[in-house]
């Protein structure tokens, strides 16, 4: 399986995540690719069977430049099979964050896309570190992710 790895990052929680994934697909096998947002255009990532993005909250959404990098894909036309992470404050601070997955998904409403699975992962502070046992979630979203293909 073909797999590409978007991620969007400040403080490097993201990239971690990211990297994660990449690790895991790489063990079982699969053809992985992982991209910083800033470096890569929707347009160069054709054709994969699994698309995972990757993104922090910003002020309580979904940060511009993975939306507007994920509405451009979302208009290629290809067909997109798609997992989502997010991350965001723990507690009530973090509570308006569901918003930010959903503003990720907002794009793919085509008959081709698929969203497979969406995952939030808490940060300690705003820089992070990641919530204690974030790399169970990580695996465990994905072996959901890949029985499901
Ligand atoms: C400028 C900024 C704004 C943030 N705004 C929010 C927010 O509104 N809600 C929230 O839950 N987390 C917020 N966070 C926390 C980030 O989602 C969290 O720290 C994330 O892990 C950062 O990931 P990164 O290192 O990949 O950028 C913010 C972080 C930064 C740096």
């Amino acid at each position: 399986m073909k797999a590409k790895i978007v991620f969007q990052t400040t403080n490097g929680n993201n990239r971690a995540i990211a990297e994660r994934f990449r690790k895991n697909l790489v063990v079982l096998g699969h053809d992985v690719s992982m991209h910083n947002v800033y470096d890569v255009l929707p347009e160069e990532l054709v054709g994969a069977d699994l698309y995972v993005f990757t993104a922090p909250t910003h002020m309580q959404r979904a940060p511009r430049r993975i939306r507007s990098f994920l509405k451009k894909l979302a208009k290629s036309g290809w067909e997109v099979r798609y997992a989502l992470v997010a991350t965001r404050l723990p507690g009530s601070k973090g509570d308006h964050e569901p918003r930010t997955l959903d503003m990720m998904a907002s794009s793919f409403t085509g008959p081709g896309h698929v969203r497979m699975g969406g995952l939030f992962i808490d940060s300690k502070t705003m820089k992070g570190p990641l919530e204690s046992g974030w790399e169970a979630k990580v695996d465990a979203f994905l072996a959901d992710i890949l029985s499901r293909l």
